[in-house]
């Protein structure tokens, strides 16, 4: 079925099950313009993926783990200029700059497609094009939709695989003539003949780019997570919340999971928090000692896909089936689930090879091994480190595992219908400021807390780290169109919620990383943040108490469950007390946002804003 090319020609024959003429031809005019000496039309079973992923073992791309430790598993060390997403080269090409709002990069469409035509052109030479097809949701939800990734990486494709629904069956789905997003991506390494290649092509230029109207992705120059494995963020998050926009849903930044109280009674909760600061580890949590009557189980860990049903719920699914997770600082203790999900079946990105042919992180263990080779295929000592302050693993390194290795998972993971949702969170990493939890009074003040949080940038995203910057609804790098839209969209959905005499999910605000003097998290974090998850099950169900501040309601020291935690009410006030000055400070910057976006900004969040000042003014 793969046909070697003449120059300028590939040949493009698809196979019998690809029915869909429109595809085809797409698939054939990418292939005339990128040059690949191959294609291959990936059928998503299990030995085109062995086959892949020993062909990178030859190339370089992979090291195949220890069997006896890690089945089944790879290691890939990427370029080292390569490392995370690229928000400064991620752009929204909408054909009105409005459209795109004043937080996204905009270019204009006929100006980009003309970059993107001069740099795609010939992108694929010496390579192979992959036609990745994958469902966004289980395959032949009512909530789900596809794509088809044309790729020159095969570090894609296995990624794809793991991350997606992906294979044949999707073209059963789609028939004839069916409905699916375009996403074209390479990594901008063109290969001479003969030349040989190197383990992680990429390229200095990179172009990640999305055209809301006409919903297609084209990613340029990158190889790693979230640039090049085009359902995720471009996809899920960028392109659909554009259709939510338009069709009346929800696409968002969101873990979402299953909480059962002791009694037996179970709740859906769906939480953003922006990159690298807690959805995996909150979607997996295990109850502390002292809270083992309470059971979380896991739905989705990152993006959500959220619809009103008929009955003026909203209903979630994760769109995914896999965890692109952040490596460092998972361990047993911080994140039991996820090192069991990790056993085998895993690729592993940036983190550090141990002698016997495993992985090793930052975090891990509370000791380093004596030896390992860090990502960049350097000898590493727990001395070197301590000399050269170089890490083991990148910040960002990642796993990338099946859904369904997870023992927490939920039972209703692929249910099509997607779960109820019964309350939002929505938190930041503060180490100032922010407490450890409070809930919105109502939808409103809810969506203001959403839109105005803060958060410290992290190694999720290539640029300075640490620095707080507001990241509305942790979608500041995720949100397809103007942002102030998005916030009309959803108050837009509360009301209709609303109209419909529908319980409203609830709203709360959360902080795991406020700092003491010492420059330590204060907060224990992890599983103990099943404390605060209870108190807010209490809040849904009438029965816990809190305390009414100018920004909303938090629990007194009383309110919370602290058995089996020794957490002295001093320390509870550093993580939940609200300092007026700081919060003056705070508003500041909730009023530089609104500046930027002022355009089309929601009256009632002006509105909500000048009630705070107020209430902290009184
Ligand atoms: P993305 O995949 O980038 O969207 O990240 P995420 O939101 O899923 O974050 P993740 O759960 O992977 O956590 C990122 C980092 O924060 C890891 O190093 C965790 O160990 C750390 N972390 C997670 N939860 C907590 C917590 O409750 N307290 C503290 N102190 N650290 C946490
Ligand atoms: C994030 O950065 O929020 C991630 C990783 O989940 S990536 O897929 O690279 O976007
Ligand atoms: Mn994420």
């Amino acid at each position: 079925m793969n046909h070697p090319s003449f120059e300028g020609q590939p040949t493009i024959e698809a196979p019998a099950w690809v029915k869909h003429r429109k595809l085809i031809d797409w698939v054939q005019r990418v292939a005339a313009k990128t040059k690949p000496d191959r294609i291959v039309w990936c059928d998503g079973s299990q030995e085109e993926y062995d086959r892949l992923c020993a062909q990178m073992v030859e190339a370089g791309t992979l090291k195949k783990l220890n069997p006896a430790k890690r089945p089944n598993s790879y290691l890939a060390w990427s370029d080292p200029s390569d490392v995370a997403r690229v928000e400064d080269r991620t752009f929204i090409c909408s054909q009105r700059r409005e459209d795109a709002g004043p937080t996204n990069n905009w270019i204009a469409p006929a100006e980009m497609r003309s970059t993107l035509d001069g740099l795609f052109e010939g992108a694929m030479r010496g390579r192979t094009m992959y036609v990745v097809p994958f469902s966004m949701g289980p395959l032949g939800s009512p909530i789900a939709h596809i794509g088809v990734e044309l790729s020159d990486s095969p570090y894609v494709v296995t990624n794809m695989r793991i991350m997606t629904r992906m294979g044949r069956k999707v073209y059963d789905v789609l028939g004839e003539d069916g409905e699916f997003v375009p996403c074209v991506h390479s990594v901008g390494a063109p290969l001479a003949a003969g030349a040989k290649d190197v383990s992680w092509p990429c390229n200095e230029t990179k172009y990640i780019v999305h055209f809301p109207e006409s919903r297609e992705i084209w990613s340029y120059g990158s190889g790693y997570g979230g640039n090049a494995l085009l359902g995720k963020k471009c996809f899920a998050l960028r392109i659909a919340s554009t259709m939510g926009r338009d069709e009346g849903w929800l696409a968002e930044h969101m873990l979402i999971l299953g909480v059962t109280s002791p009694e037996g009674r179970k709740h859906h909760v769906a939480a953003a928090f922006p990159s690298a600061c807690g959805k995996t580890n909150f979607a997996m949590l295990i109850p502390p000692e002292g809270l083992n009557g309470w059971k979380i189980s896991t739905i989705g860990d990152d993006i959500a896909w959220i619809k009103p049903g008929k009955d003026g719920r909203l209903y979630a699914i994760n769109p995914e089936a896999g965890y692109f997770g952040v490596a460092p600082g998972t361990s047993e203790k911080t994140n039991f689930n996820a090192m069991a999900t990790l056993k085998e079946n895993v690729i592993f990105t940036n983190v550090a090879l141990t002698d016997d042919g495993d992985v090793w992180w930052e975090g891990m263990t509370d000791d380093a091994p004596a030896h390992l080779i860090d990502w960049q295929g350097k000898d590493w000592t727990p001395a070197s480190a301590k000399e050269s302050g170089r890490k083991a693993a990148h910040p960002n390194a990642r796993f990338t595992a099946p859904a369904s290795q997870c023992p927490s998972i939920d039972p209703d993971w692929e249910n099509p219908a997607g779960v109820a949702i019964d309350a939002f969170i929505f938190g930041g990493r503060r180490s100032t400021t922010v407490p450890l939890v409070t809930e919105a009074r109502n939808w409103v003040e809810g969506v203001y807390m959403a839109a105005t949080m803060g958060s410290e940038t992290t190694a999720a995203a290539a640029g300075q780290q640490g620095v707080v910057r507001r990241d509305p609804f942790a979608m500041l790098p995720f949100c397809g169109y103007n942002m102030s839209d998005y916030f009309g969209h959803w108050l837009k959905t509360g009301e209709r919620l609303e109209q419909l005499n529908a319980k409203l999910p609830r709203i709360f605000c959360v902080n795991w990383f406020r700092k003491g003097a010492d420059g330590k998290f204060v907060w224990p974090g992890f599983g103990e943040n099943m404390r605060v998850l209870s108190w807010m099950v209490g809040r849904i169900e009438g029965s816990a108490q809190g305390e009414e501040h100018a920004f909303g309601v938090s629990p007194h020291y009383e309110d919370i469950d602290w058995s089996g935690l020794n957490f002295s009410r001093e320390q509870f006030e550093q993580v939940i007390s609200v300092d007026d000055a700081a919060w003056r400070a705070e508003l500041a910057l909730h009023a530089e946002l609104f500046d930027t976006l002022q355009q089309g900004l929601p009256p009632a969040l002006t509105e909500a804003k000048r009630a705070l000042e107020q209430k902290l003014a009184a």
